[in-house]
């Protein structure tokens, strides 16, 4: 039982076996179990257009069994994109491409979630493969041409990046309007639930914090006109999203700068995005500059909990636990503790797609592969007894995760 949660009575009341496979129930969505998959961009998309190969990347985790699987950042508008191959929603030809992909999920039990992206000054970038860095003449030649940007202020991510237009106060209604467009059209495409990315250093976090920005107007200086632009897409957002469906926010907890966005401004804003209508606050951190993947490639198992747990408590709202969670028992483990509604797995999965199916043996909830789609999990269980009596262990015995073993003479 979460010790201090808020998701709902209903969520905390107890039940049988681990929290992990506990539904969840937020507005009229339920999910099956308190898996996420992380947003994770994919650069790949082609004018931002959901193909084959998303519906492929995104179906394996629901057949993974993760109650709810997310889209990349995707963007609201051409300019708001992170690169060129970024997943888009800025136009209506996009969503027949994302119906598929949301049917497909339904069919397999998943609920569907789109995470709303806005770079702003950290767009015109290259695929991470590419370098990562400004889109350069060598991107050029491949047809990745730079595009004009916006931010809080004029000032560029770093050098060889396209300087930003520093929205003024009439350029923000426009803003408001791409968001609030979008998630029309995710709710057009089928989509169950959204999250708007406010975190790692794209728009809405540039806003947020005072080291990039630095305006004086209404859109800056205290905390209040810092968080206004987070604030006011958010509510344009909840207007046009079904009031049957939840709203997930993600932002950085802490932005890792001294001087910059602390723990407690996130307790405050996370207290009046839930006044808004916001359900679940997706609780990372990091990212003002380069990728909050890479950048927290040496931390600790779990090293953002702490945030989720914070955040829950403080401004008694849902939140969802992000960052090197590794296998069933941590993530069990920080629902036990209280510390978030959901666990959110990114790397793993990609390492492990069938991550739940695994952390449910793992916590022995699933020893007759019941929860597998039909295909595999009927043969599955059918070879298991003959595994065991040849004395092999692991691979795919309940109980038992470590490498196949023979039996011993
Ligand atoms: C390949 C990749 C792409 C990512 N893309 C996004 C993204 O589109 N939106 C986002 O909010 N975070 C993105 N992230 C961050 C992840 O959602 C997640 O917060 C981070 O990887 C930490 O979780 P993990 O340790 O389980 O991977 C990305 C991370 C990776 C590895």
């Amino acid at each position: 039982m979460p010790a201090d949660g808020p998701a709902s009575r209903d969520n905390d009341r107890p039940r049988d076996g681990p929290l992990l496979f506990t539904p969840l129930t937020l507005r009229g969505v339920t999910m099956r179990n308190r898996l996420m998959l992380a947003p994770m961009n994919q650069h790949s998309a082609i004018d931002g257009h959901a193909d084959d190969g998303l519906l492929v990347h995104l179906g394996k985790f629901a057949l993974g069994g993760f109650g709810i699987v997310t889209t990349e950042a995707t963007a609201v508008s051409l300019s708001a994109r992170i690169g060129p191959g970024d997943l888009g929603i800025w136009s209506d030809d996009h969503i027949a491409g994302l119906k598929r992909v949301t049917s497909y999920l339904r069919s397999r039990g998943a609920a569907s979630a789109m995470q709303l992206g806005h770079s702003g000054r950290k767009g015109s970038t290259q695929r991470p493969w590419d370098g990562f860095g400004a889109l350069a003449d060598a991107d050029a030649a491949r047809g990745d041409l730079p595009w004009p940007l916006v931010g809080p202020t004029s000032e560029a991510l770093g050098e060889g990046h396209v300087v930003p237009h520093a929205l003024d106060a009439q350029d923000i209604p426009k803003i408001l309007c791409e968001f609030a467009d979008a998630a029309g059209r995710a709710e057009a495409a089928g989509f169950d639930i959204l999250e708007i990315h406010g975190g790692h250093g794209y728009l809405i976090a540039s806003f947020l914090t005072p080291v990039i920005n630095r305006r004086r107007d209404l859109y800056g200086g205290d905390l209040a006109g810092r968080m206004r632009l987070a604030l006011e897409v958010a509510a344009a957002v909840r207007e046009r999203w079904p009031r049957t469906k939840p709203l997930f926010f993600r932002m950085s907890s802490v932005d890792g700068h001294p001087d910059g966005w602390s723990l407690g401004d996130s307790v405050a804003l996370a207290r009046e995005l839930k006044a808004r209508g916001v359900d679940l606050v997706d609780c990372s951190s990091g990212g003002l500059r380069g990728s909050t993947a890479i950048e927290n490639a040496s931390r600790f198992p779990g090293y953002q909990v702490e945030y989720a747990r914070t955040i829950r408590r403080e401004a008694g709202v849902a939140t969802a636990a992000v960052g090197l969670i590794l296998d069933g028992r941590q993530a069990e483990a920080i629902l036990q503790a209280g510390s978030a509604d959901l666990v959110i797995i990114g790397r793993q999965a990609l390492y492990d797609p069938y991550f739940v199916h695994h952390a449910a043996q793992q916590l022995g909830v699933d020893p007759d592969f019941d929860r597998w789609d039909l295909p595999a999990g009927w043969w599955l269980a059918k070879r298991r007894p003959g595994l065991e009596a040849i004395g092999l262990t692991g691979a795919g015995v309940p109980g038992n995760t470590s490498a196949a073993k023979p039996k011993k003479e």
